[in-house]
């Protein structure tokens, strides 16, 4: 024992040494835990049910971005007991799959709305966007009133799916070459959506902000928070397995 303190002595007295030894303890460290990463094809789970936003949607997530609302909101249940309480099943990886930059958010001062979707009336989240206080009394969210006089550039979106297409969103030529007139027929209550609905299941349709003559800002929002953590069925979702 005490020559194998003795020999460490030599390693802990001379400092270009112990640098050396360090760095090379630390290195072969490293190597095993990230090494083994660039043999993975993917690490996040597959998940049925997820698919990348319509354009309106990714619209309505550019707003988002836009006007910080992650500065306030998280989009990240945690496994935590009181939060599936409060919010509902924790958010699984694959759920901010296709999201370029992820909004899990680092703050709230509002809930977490990872799964807000389908939780409200469209009619509410127009109020409660354009003044809070309306329907939240003791609410200290901004108001976004403007959104409803916006409307939302449409020729811009079909670069916008592009562009998350090239970092790895599967958007297919179908969806690419449709874009514009798929952002049009989602807010539009008399749109045939049936060619929307097989590119994007699950997608919401019809108008969003009251004003079914304008495609606005307010109607790409609502759109995309009406989305929100409604495209994975958990009643068939296995924890374990990930299907049932
Ligand atoms: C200054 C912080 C702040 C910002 C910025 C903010 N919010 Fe909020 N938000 C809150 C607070 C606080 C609440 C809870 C009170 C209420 O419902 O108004 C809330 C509530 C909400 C709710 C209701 C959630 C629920 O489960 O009841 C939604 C939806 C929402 N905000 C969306 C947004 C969107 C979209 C934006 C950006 C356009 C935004 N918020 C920006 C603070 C903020």
């Amino acid at each position: 024992m005490a020559s194998i303190l003795d020999k460490h002595q030599i390693l802990e007295k001379n400092a270009t040494l112990l640098l050396v030894g360090s760095l090379l303890v630390v290195s072969i460290g490293g190597i095993v835990e990230i090494a083994p990463l660039f043999y993975l094809q993917n690490t996040i789970e597959k998940v049925e049910g997820m698919r990348p936003y319509t354009p309106l949607e990714l619209a309505g997530r550019n707003i988002y971005i836009r006007e910080g609302c992650y500065l306030c909101h998280s989009q990240m249940i945690r496994p935590f007991r009181d939060e599936v309480e409060r919010y509902g099943h924790y958010s699984l990886a694959a759920e901010s799959m296709y999201d370029h930059p992820f909004q899990w958010g680092s703050k709230r001062t509002g809930p977490d709305l990872a799964r807000v979707g389908a939780r409200y009336s469209n009619e509410w989240h127009v109020q409660h966007l354009a003044d809070p206080r309306a329907v939240v009394p003791e609410s200290i969210m901004p108001s976004y009133a403007f959104l409803k006089e916006q409307r939302v550039t449409v020729k811009d979106v079909g670069m916008d799916l592009k562009a998350n297409e090239d970092v790895g969103v599967p958007y297919n030529d179908d969806m690419l070459a449709n874009a514009e007139a798929d952002m049009k027929a989602q807010a539009d209550p008399n749109a045939d959506t049936t060619a929307l609905l097989s590119r994007y299941p699950k997608a919401k349709t019809g108008d969003f902000d009251g004003d079914p003559a304008a495609l606005t800002e307010m109607d790409a929002l609502v759109s995309y928070l009406q989305m929100l953590g409604t495209l994975v069925d958990f009643s068939t979702y296995d924890d374990a397995t990930g299907y049932r």
